[in-house]
């Protein structure tokens, strides 16, 4: 008998895509997108008046994807032009300035906008975020440290890289994972796969280094009261050694929080009797 011939394989379907760019004015959204899309970089600031649109056709595994991409205004002023095109989005490029610890603390609110834009029926659980630290080239003293920007994203279930536009360092690499994550979404009926699973920290251990980071004094390091008992700061220390122990714990950042942990605990001490 003879055998059957090979199956041809069916070469698999184009995709579709639609990112957005979202973070402050000035953090490099437009020049990433075009250090990408055009190999160049442009140092003079020219401000994205509303919404710049392009599409790119990229190769991805044995996918073409064709990406809408929708860079928008960071400037306040252009929030009405923008709030329409946060819906039936699948990448977010979420951009700050290395250099500029208020970029970084705005994230949230970036993040605030669009839940509030996409309303009450909106799932962001369903959408690829790659958080881009941009300028790492710049001379300019940094402000926002890898582990603090790194810890912000992964403890969201986020990519994170480090990218210059400048130089095109992380460029290249954090598009092909970004759009990896996509297509992976996309072939997965529309849902983020293992969405926050798998990078081997809690979400608690990542919300004490941040606080334990932007604490002002070793009270409020600990969690307790100016003026606590010896007990009270010996059982909040505990809580947060057994947290944030390095044999424990892998998330960013967390070697250091915890020795401000064992330094502020020794401190209180010696002044408690
Ligand atoms: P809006 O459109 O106003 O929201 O700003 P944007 O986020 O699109 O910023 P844009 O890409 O226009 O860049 C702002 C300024 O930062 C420009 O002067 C760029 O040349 C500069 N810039 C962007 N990326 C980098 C980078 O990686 N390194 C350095 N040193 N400068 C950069
Ligand atoms: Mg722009």
């Amino acid at each position: 008998m003879e055998p059957n011939p090979p199956k041809r394989k069916e070469p698999r379907k184009s995709l579709r895509v639609k990112v957005i760019s979202m973070g402050n004015a000035e953090v490099g959204k437009s020049c990433i997108i075009k250090r990408y899309c055009e190999k160049r970089f442009v140092s003079k600031y020219l401000a994205t008046i509303g919404i710049d649109y392009g599409v790119t056709k990229v190769q991805i595994r044995d996918r073409e994807i064709k990406v809408n991409i929708f860079d928008m205004a960071g400037h306040p002023f252009f929030y009405e032009v923008r709030n329409e095109f946060y819906k039936d989005t699948q990448g977010v490029l979420l951009v700050y300035d290395v250099g500029s610890k208020e970029s970084f603390d705005s994230l949230d609110s970036w993040l605030a906008e669009m839940k509030q834009e996409l309303g009450p029926h909106g799932n962001m659980e369903n959408v690829v975020f790659v958080v881009c630290a941009n300028k790492v080239d710049s001379g300019k003293l940094r402000s926002v440290d890898e582990s603090e920007g790194r810890l912000w994203a992964e403890s969201r279930g986020f990519l994170y890289f480090e990218t210059s536009a400048q130089t095109g360092e992380g460029i290249s690499e954090m598009f092909q994972t970004f759009y990896s994550a996509i297509v992976d979404l996309c072939d997965n009926g529309g849902k983020r796969p293992n969405s926050g699973a798998g990078i081997g920290f809690t979400r608690e251990q990542a919300d004490a280094i941040r606080r334990i980071r932007n604490s002002k004094d070793s009270w409020d390091m600990l969690g307790v009261k100016p003026g606590a008992t010896r007990d009270e700061v010996n059982k909040a220390y505990r809580k947060l050694a057994v947290l944030l122990h390095p044999d424990k714990c892998v998330a960013p950042g967390s070697e250091d929080a915890f020795k401000a942990v064992v330094n502020a605990r020794t401190a209180l001490l010696k002044n408690l009797k």
